[in-house]
């Protein structure tokens, strides 16, 4: 049996092998072919020698904040608001304002003044000096020092821009990476500063943790340090590097050198940036449910089965995706008619059983005259082009493609149009993958030439400018797409890549990634690190995308992304099925326990979603998050906050049966068993095969329902100090209607515990039925609303709306 086994998997092997063979020659092509065009522009943009601004000359108070005149720049410092500031150093091709929501700022009062230092302009919430060499130095309103700027240089096309960084400073953020999640490390074999590139990337179907760049490369970073923290967000997309070491650099291959800087804690950090380059949108419920993918169904039958597996092992499930083996020959927008020729049926077939589908989508044309969309597309001059105006042809999977131009907005509005007839056959929503965009080569860089050209809005531009923005410009188009053609269905779109701004448009998952266990904790960094950049939907291929995971790995996967907020297992062609029941049991009722709980959990998420898309903070959140001024929690990568209220500590090695959890300061509760243990320090926990240690901050109210029963239960968590809130969002679940919002909030005197609600929106209470389940505490009678008291039934009641409800609980 085992022979038969590892026959038939070298033979799927060796099959795979020679259809990756296929794209070889075209590879080779592709690569002379691109590295002859680069070679004639090659070093173009870093000629000639370093400029710095040179002396001060003049400075004039604006609307704004001021203008200042040095030899050889121009300097305008414009306060957004009080605390956000917008830093434009000319000349350099200004950006096009991609990244940020289109909106007006309202005056904000500042004052020029000149001063022993240079000249200072405050708000009353910052003060910004400018030295007369052009150096800059950013204060806080209690006259902390936050940052230090050095005066910018410039050389040919190319901006240069340093700030000194603190001893003791951490600095977060630049998208995607697979780093520790402090940034300001070095690596560890050359014991060198690593250096972040930005350029988005794709590894080629695998990836080890310290793969850099990724498919995801943001210029924001967040700096702590004894005094503060800010956030900076260069509006610049052309290639740079990043190094944080005495300084931080950001080394920009061309543009300008515009940057926005704002201060304060964290979550305000977050909700100024979201401001400026917008907030996600309200989900869909069903999105934040389970996902089960596959690269290698390839047949309507196959998904069938798959569905019904799920249902047969009484497993929920919410999407299944469609990777590019269900399409005709991988072709965008098309699903193989032989292998799904009664697609329609299908699909409402599945979503009555509550089952969304999801289909891949690469924005590569075949470069072919068989195909409408390459002709169409000929005809509107929507491909990108060599400068000789020769279209650029490089090999994708279904073999030599052309590329649509993202950047023209004809070009967008011809690829949302694309998304129509998919959507009229039942597909829910779109996986944009390969959109860095991904090319096959031999050697040198995985996608478009650098010299490749854009309309870039019609002021047109080469790669070096449009490749970073190319995924999110694609994204754009298709929830443009989606509000158009569904306009009562709230968009779903997953990206591979992205940029500043994504969070506005889709989700995304972190890609090719190795099934290591080490693979699996770099997951928690890359997470935190991407909702630290704003993009606070995604969540790893549970199992990891490339390799068979022990059934151990799997499970201790699975239990970690139960609460991250994109739930998918996904996995490559060349491995063995990956799903829930694949390693039997006792895994699969393990499973199966943690899927339920995350449906059980479906209020608390959805409300962080809400929280998402209102202030940007998100939901998957580090340690230093609860208590930003405690140090030892700004390097913890190995576990995560879900919200304010769950702490969640993966277990990330094979045998492991406990580890070590560091806890925020105040009092927490072991989800499993509600033990009370005291904060602010390390601790062991247990963690058998079918428990991940989580823990439950006291004073929280954690809503959690069970459908079947129309019931929500409000989990109470008393500390000893008494107070405690939380809150829940509801709504239809999908489309843009009514809502509302409970808050809760508990106060405990000795033994009596009183809980308020109080309710906000229109939206009809969705439950039957309200538990509480009073945590740590044994309930002896209750008083809902001054009514007659009911005994206790020990931790629980069952009761229907209250206003308030009074408890008398013992130990
Ligand atoms: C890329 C994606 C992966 C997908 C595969 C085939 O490698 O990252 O998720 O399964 O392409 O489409």
């Amino acid at each position: 049996m085992k022979f038969i086994r590892s026959f038939l998997l070298w033979i799927n092997f060796l099959f795979k092998s020679v259809f990756f063979l296929r794209y070889i020659p075209d590879s080779f092509l592709y690569s002379l072919r691109r590295d002859r065009a680069e070679s004639n522009f090659r070093d173009r943009a870093k000629s000639g020698s370093l400029i710095s601004p040179g002396r001060l000359l003049e400075a004039v108070a604006t609307e704004q904040g001021g203008q200042f005149r040095f030899e050889q720049a121009e300097l305008e410092i414009d306060f957004l608001l009080a605390d956000l500031v917008r830093i434009n150093w000319r000349p350099g091709l200004p950006p096009i304002p991609y990244a940020l929501v289109e909106q007006e700022w309202e005056p904000v009062e500042t004052t020029l003044k000149q001063t022993s230092e240079g000249w200072t302009i405050a708000s009353e919430a910052m003060q910004m000096t400018v030295s007369p060499e052009g150096g800059l130095t950013v204060v806080d309103a209690a006259g902390k020092m936050l940052r230090k700027e050095r005066s910018p240089q410039r050389q040919g096309e190319r901006w240069i821009h340093q700030a000194d960084l603190m001893p003791d400073e951490q600095i977060y953020g630049l998208g995607e990476r697979a780093s520790s999640l402090n940034l300001r490390t070095v690596q560890d074999a050359t014991r060198s500063v690593k250096t972040y590139r930005m350029w988005n990337y794709d590894p080629g179907g695998r990836y080890p943790p310290g793969t850099d760049p990724m498919y995801i490369c943001i210029p924001v970073y967040l700096g702590f340090h004894q005094a503060g923290s800010y956030l900076v967000f260069y509006e610049n997309s052309f290639r740079a590097e990043f190094t944080f070491a005495e300084r931080a650099t950001a080394d920009f291959e061309g543009g300008s050198l515009r940057y926005y800087l704002t201060t304060g804690e964290p979550a305000h950090l977050l909700e100024r940036y979201t401001q400026l380059t917008g907030r996600p949108p309200m989900p869909a419920r069903w999105a934040l449910g389970y996902h089960q993918s596959r690269w290698g169904y390839r047949t309507e039958a196959a998904i069938r089965q798959e569905v019904e597996e799920f249902q047969a092992h009484d497993l929920p499930l919410s999407a299944i995706h469609f990777d590019i083996d269900c399409q005709a020959d991988h072709r965008p927008f098309t699903l193989d008619p032989q292998r799904f020729p009664q697609v329609s049926r299908f699909t409402q077939e599945l979503i009555k059983q509550g089952v969304r589908c999801i289909a891949i989508n690469n924005p590569g044309i075949k470069y072919s005259r068989q195909s409408n969309l390459f002709l169409e597309g000929c005809v509107l001059e929507a491909f990108c082009t060599y400068p000789d105006g020769a279209l650029v042809v490089a090999p994708v999977w279904a073999g030599r493609m052309v590329f649509p131009d993202f950047t023209n907005p004809k070009v967008r509005d011809w690829w949302s149009r694309q998304y129509a007839y998919l959507l009229d056959v039942g597909i829910t929503g779109f996986w944009h993958d390969m959109n860095e965009p991904a090319a096959f080569v031999l050697w040198g860089d995985h996608t478009l030439p650098s010299v490749a050209q854009h309309c870039l809005e019609g002021r047109r531009g080469d790669h070096r400018e449009a490749h970073n923005v190319y995924g999110f410009l694609e994204a754009r188009a298709g929830y443009e797409s989606l509000r158009r053609y569904r306009p009562n269905q709230r968009p779903f779109i997953v990206s591979r890549s992205g940029w500043a701004g994504l969070q506005r448009y889709a989700w995304t998952w972190t890609g090719d990634t190795i099934c290591t266990w080490a693979a699996m904790r770099q997951t928690i960094a890359t997470v935190i690190g991407l909702g630290l950049s704003g993009i606070p939907f995604t969540g790893p291929d549970i199992g990891g995308f490339q390799g068979n995971p022990s059934p151990e790995l799997y499970l201790r996967w699975f239990q970690m992304a139960t609460f991250l907020m994109f739930y998918r297992t996904h996995s490559s062609t060349s491995v063995q099925p990956r799903t829930p029941w694949a390693y039997g049991e006792p895994y699969l009722s393990i499973i199966r326990s943690y899927l339920q709980l995350r449906y059980q959990l479906m209020p608390y998420l959805y409300t962080l979603a809400w929280e998402a898309s209102q202030k940007g903070y998100p939901p998957v959140r580090s340690l230093f998050w609860l208590d930003w001024g405690d140090r030892t929690l700004r390097d913890i990568d190995d576990a995560f906050c879900l919200g304010d209220a769950l702490l969640v500590c993966p277990v990330l090695g094979e045998g492991h049966r406990n580890r070590s959890v560091t806890l925020p300061d105040g009092e927490w509760y072991n989800f499993w068993n509600d033990h009370r243990i005291s904060g602010g320090r390390t601790i062991e926990v247990d963690a058998p095969l079918e428990q991940m240690p989580v823990l439950v901050k006291a004073g929280s109210v954690l809503p959690m329902e069970d459908l079947e029963q129309q019931q929500l239960t409000l989990h109470l968590y008393p500390s000893s100090s008494g107070e405690g809130q939380g809150y829940l969002y509801s709504d239809a679940g999908d489309g843009e209607g009514e809502f509302r919002i409970d808050r809760f909030s508990f106060s405990r005197r000795d033994q009596i515990l009183e809980l308020y609600w109080d309710k906000e929106g229109d939206y009809a209470f969705a439950y039957a039925s309200v538990q509480l389940q009073v945590h740590g505490l044994s309930v002896q009678q209750a008083w809902v609303d001054g009514a007659q008291g009911i005994p206790g039934q020990g931790m629980q009641i069952t009761c229907g709306i209250f206003e308030r409800i009074c408890l008398e609980c013992a130990e």
